[in-house]
């Protein structure tokens, strides 16, 4: 991942272009989720959200992205089932009762970009699944919250941690929520945990992508040899949220977010 040091500053004109891509990044995210039910598999899942953004006329920010030296990444979503935290390839995997799925997406369009994620339930699942689904969730409403003008880039984390882990789960240092714009990884990198009060100011304009990863076990992170799928170590599992979201001067924008949306 690309991440340099400033921190670009959206104008009303580009805020309103990352709006429209936002949106379209809720909307398509909702009916992915509409999709999800035993039997469908992750392979159908991406397929229809291919559909959807050639539909739209949107790009891909997915697909072929090849930070570092990784393999091409070969999908428009990332699938992640039960104990994977992240990055999960979509492919012949059925979806079976019981299971939790995070659904990762991300929009191009006229050189902006939308990126939101949610964990949701296949069909019912267990008490510990569900604890797990709402704590991951408060915990990115806890960071989006911090997201004032004048408040300090670490108190995100701070606060989105101290919600996981105040549920009795651990949260991820392996990823880190990032700048969005013009670049789907812009500075600064925003950290899940760490201590309230450091780091610089947030100011208006700043446009974020702030998406915990919680788990249920040990926050350690294992890469399957695909390069890309991240599990936990002890096959416990791990939940993930994500919204884009701009600094106002009235406070945080979710930009990503649309009527009945997480
Ligand atoms: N939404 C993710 C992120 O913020 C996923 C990108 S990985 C990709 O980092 F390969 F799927 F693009
Ligand atoms: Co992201």
């Amino acid at each position: 991942m690309s991440y340099g040091e400033r921190i670009t500053l959206k104008s009303r004109r580009e805020l309103d272009q990352m709006r429209e891509v936002g949106q379209h990044t809720g909307e398509i995210l909702m009916k992915l989720r509409e999709r999800v039910q035993p039997g469908v598999t992750t392979g159908e899942l991406n397929e229809f959200a291919g559909k959807e953004l050639n539909r739209r006329g949107l790009n891909s920010p997915f697909l072929n992205y090849a930070p570092g030296g990784l393999p091409p990444y070969p999908a428009v979503i990332c699938a992640s089932v039960n104990d994977e935290i992240v990055h999960g390839i979509p492919g012949s995997r059925e979806l079976k009762e019981g299971d939790i799925i995070s659904l990762d997406f991300g929009v191009e369009s006229h050189g902006f970009h939308g990126d939101s994620a949610v964990t949701i339930p296949v069909g019912s699942i267990s008490t510990e699944a569900e604890k797990l689904l709402k704590a991951t969730r408060e915990s990115l409403y806890e960071g989006i919250n911090e997201m004032v003008p004048g408040k300090r880039l670490s108190d995100i984390g701070a606060s989105v941690q101290k919600r996981a882990e105040g549920e009795g789960f651990s949260v991820v240092r392996q990823f880190v929520g990032h700048g969005i714009g013009r670049e789907m990884h812009e500075p600064p990198q925003v950290p899940n945990y760490g201590s309230p009060g450091r780091g610089q100011r947030l100011k208006a304009g700043m446009v974020l992508a702030i998406e915990p990863m919680v788990n249920v076990g040990s926050e350690k992170v294992r890469i399957l040899d695909d390069g890309w799928t991240a599990t936990t170590v002890d096959g416990e599992l791990s939940a993930h949220f994500e919204h884009t979201i701009a600094i106002t001067d009235a406070g945080p924008e979710v930009l990503t977010k649309v009527d009945g949306s997480h």
